[in-house]
């Protein structure tokens, strides 16, 4: 069978059953300026069904904190209204045949690259930094950290209420669940620090068993990791596979299903000691 052909194979993970294998990518658009998303919405990711997309994951859409997005363009995925919205979303594509899961997010310390715009409260990351060495907002206590898991395992209920396949949560990309995860940017002493990847580790393997728990069994979470970061295009969270099992068999025991590793530089092995392949050259591809 040829990769083509498999491509276009139907696939089932849990609960949900896919009439292929082409995942249309999360991509932020910065269109709800008031958080709601509405028709034009709908009508964007029914096109998106309509055109053979077996899944889509929705642009980055954030919980229910203070200060969760660093950009107002960005819709939320809480309240009535919105949540309203995104009902319109789901039942829209279903009706094109689609299968699609929102990504649920909070920006962490980042400030938008896109935008000057800032929060009217402070911003909120592990350590107070938005890069290593940058500071800004404040460090999440421990109440913080709870109603921040809280919020993603509500978000995680209401998406699956509204009648959506799956969910995202997004763990990658310097963001908060990825400044967690990231020695850079988690300079905590606390149980959400520590010099192993596997302690820094435990904020997200509270919040995926939160969420696995306020869905029940067989309900599909996918996690978004990546080694790089937009802060820094060379980080690594794990440099050699065994690390990088002791940062993610803990959040695959808890819940997760589906890993969804943003490589950016996609043509190149992460271990090509392992791998035992070159890397294909992309002369076209980006730089960094
Ligand atoms: C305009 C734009 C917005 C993006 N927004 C998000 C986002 O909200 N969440 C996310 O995880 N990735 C986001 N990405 C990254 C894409 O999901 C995707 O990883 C990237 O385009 C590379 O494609 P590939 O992963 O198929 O190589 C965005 C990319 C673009 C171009």
């Amino acid at each position: 069978m040829t990769s083509t052909e498999v491509l276009f194979r139907p696939f089932r993970i849990g609960s949900m059953e896919l009439a292929n294998r082409i995942v249309m990518a999360p991509m932020t658009r910065s269109f709800a300026p008031t958080g709601i998303p509405g028709p034009a919405h709908a009508a964007y990711y029914r096109r998106r069904a309509e055109g053979g997309a077996g899944l889509i994951l929705s642009e980055g859409t954030v919980i229910d904190r203070p200060a969760s997005r660093n950009d107002p363009g960005i819709p939320f995925f809480y309240g009535e209204q919105p949540l309203a919205g995104w009902k319109g979303v789901i039942e829209a594509v279903h009706k094109a045949g689609g299968r699609m899961g929102p990504q649920l997010w909070h920006t962490g310390g980042v400030k938008s690259f896109l935008t000057d715009w800032v929060p009217d409260v402070e911003v909120e990351s592990p350590s107070a930094l938005d890069a290593p060495g940058l500071a800004r907002g404040k460090a999440m206590n421990d109440a913080d950290i709870a109603e921040t898991i809280a919020a993603f395992a509500k978000a995680a209920a209401d998406a699956k209420r509204l009648g959506f396949d799956t969910i995202e949560l997004h763990g990658a990309h310097g963001y908060l669940i990825d400044q967690f995860f990231w020695s850079g940017t988690n300079l905590r002493s606390d149980r959400y620090g520590g010099a192993t990847i596997r302690e820094r580790s435990r904020f997200a393997a509270e919040l995926v068993a939160a969420v696995r728990a306020s869905v029940g069994p067989g309900f599909p979470i996918i996690l978004r990791i990546s080694q790089w970061k937009p802060q820094d295009y060379g980080a690594r969270i794990a440099e050699t596979p065994d690390l990088m099992a002791d940062w993610l068999q803990p959040l695959v025991d808890v819940g997760v299903d589906v890993l969804h590793c943003s490589q950016r530089r996609f043509w190149e092995p992460e271990f090509p000691e392992i791998d035992g392949v070159e890397g294909l050259t992309s002369p076209a591809g980006p730089k960094n």
